[in-house]
């Protein structure tokens, strides 16, 4: 037999074992009663998706149009239920005890992050959140030292600068880490605690390992910063679009901030705590624009959805898909309007219906940090505001073209002008 010969009849071999394989798992896939498209064998709905790259939440809520509030696909054998509905959320985030991550949906992020508390499961996820979690119950402890990191990424990295990114900040979560251990063996100031302080006992010694707290280090960077750039992104484009919004929190910073020298003085607890319109429409900009587009949860028994209707079955993963649920026109009147009013009194907010507004998430996964996004976000749009008007170059339209990955980024730059406003004690 020549080499050729040889050569081919591997190949056939190896391919007809991969076949074998995928048939296998295709055959054995998990089933649902769920409403979807028709998949093809093996590859399932993938040539549906794979047709217009990105995939952005438009082609989600067309199959909703198609299907319904719950509906499925499948990619390759792999079954992804979505579901859109706030009982349905509180079913899927709440209900469960412990909320397990999926492989299949965290791979991507898990060449950022290592294994940090978004990626992480079991024993291991509930150990480093009970760690973490109290660092967020303050937010002035964590605020300073994370605000400066923050700024070092900029604002919408597309891949490749998010890659060199994440290289640079290695190097300086790594120099940080070797600092820490340096001043925490020579002196403990008992009282201050920051993020990484809550990793040390107080001996010094790491609660967790230097892979680990590099790890989570990483991953809040890249959750803190990536999440609030887009929102604030999103926020900003809107504003652009929306000038009588801009009118409204100018009118509200330059009354709280006052006029003269000291009308661009840093924001505090107090003055945040004013800032009503403000909140308001960055409220209504995550409604719209949830910066986190989906909570993928991992069905380790079978969930009924839709008051019983279907079953998401053991093994499947069901997308609660933030975006859809907060366009609910049964909860959210005319959904598609920005209207920061609905989070003003009276507007409705206190009447929210339960688990119909999730920018955060809910349940064991929720964001650990949002109360300190909300406090970034304030802070910078006052600041900003108090500065500059913003004239927005790109339309509403193409801020509707999301594409659902991590962060839900609009396909299309997000292009805004920022004007300065004349001098505050000549407000305008
Ligand atoms: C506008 C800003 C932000 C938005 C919209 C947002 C949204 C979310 C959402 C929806 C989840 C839950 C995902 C799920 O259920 O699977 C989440 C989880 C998480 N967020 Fe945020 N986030 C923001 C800012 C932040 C900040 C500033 C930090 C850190 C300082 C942070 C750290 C995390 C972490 C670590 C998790 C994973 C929690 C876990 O699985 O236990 N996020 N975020």
């Amino acid at each position: 037999m020549s080499v050729w010969t040889a050569c081919w009849q591997g190949l056939g071999l190896v391919v007809g074992a991969l076949l074998a394989v995928f048939s296998w798992l295709w055959i054995t896939r998990p089933r649902t009663n769920a409403p979807g498209p028709t998949p093809l064998p093996l590859l399932g709905n993938l040539p549906h998706f794979w047709r217009n790259l990105p995939v952005v939440v438009n082609d989600f809520r067309k199959l909703q149009r198609c299907y319904g509030d719950v509906f499925r696909f499948y990619l390759g054998p792999k079954l992804i239920l979505v579901a859109t509905q706030p009982n349905d959320a509180r079913r899927l985030l709440v209900g469960c005890k412990m909320r397990e991550r999926d492989d299949f949906t965290t791979r991507a992020l898990f060449a950022y992050t290592g294994n940090g508390l978004i990626v992480s499961k079991g024993e291991l996820w509930k150990a480093h959140r009970k760690i973490i979690e109290p660092t967020f119950h303050s937010e002035k402890r964590f605020y300073q030292p994370w605000l400066q990191i923050d700024w070092i990424i900029s604002l919408t990295p597309d891949g490749e600068a998010l890659k060199e990114q994440m290289t640079v900040l290695n190097g300086i979560v790594k120099k940080g880490i070797a600092l820490l251990r340096e001043k925490r063996l020579k002196a403990l100031p008992k009282k201050r605690k920051t993020f990484l302080d809550v990793m040390i006992d107080d001996r010094g010694n790491f609660l967790l390992s230097e892979n680990e707290v590099f790890d989570e280090v990483r991953t809040f960077v890249l959750a803190a910063s990536d999440s609030t750039a887009t929102a604030l992104s999103c926020i900003f484009a809107l504003l652009g679009l929306h000038p009588e919004w801009q009118d409204a929190i100018q009118k509200e910073v330059d009354e709280i901030f006052g006029t003269g020298d000291h009308y661009l003085r840093p924001a505090i607890d107090s003055d945040l705590a004013q800032l009503k319109v403000t909140e308001a429409v960055i409220k209504e900009s995550l409604r719209l624009f949830p910066a986190v587009p989906v909570a993928p949860v991992f069905a380790s028994e079978d969930i009924p959805l839709s008051y019983g209707r279907y079953v998401a079955p053991r093994g499947s993963v069901v997308f609660v898909f933030l975006n859809l649920l907060h366009r609910q026109p049964a909860f959210f009147p005319d959904p598609d309007k920005f209207d920061p009013r609905r989070f003003l009194v009276g507007g409705g907010a206190g009447a929210l219906f339960p688990y119909s507004y999730l920018p955060f998430g809910a349940g064991s996964r929720l964001c650990v940090g949002a109360r300190f996004a909300m406090l970034v976000m304030k802070t910078t749009l006052a600041m900003v505001m108090r500065q500059f008007r913003i004239v927005a170059s790109c339309t509403r339209e193409e801020l509707e073209e999301i594409a659902v990955f991590i962060t839900g980024k609009p396909v299309r730059d997000i292009r805004i002008k920022c004007i300065p406003r004349s001098a505050p004690t000549m407000k305008n």
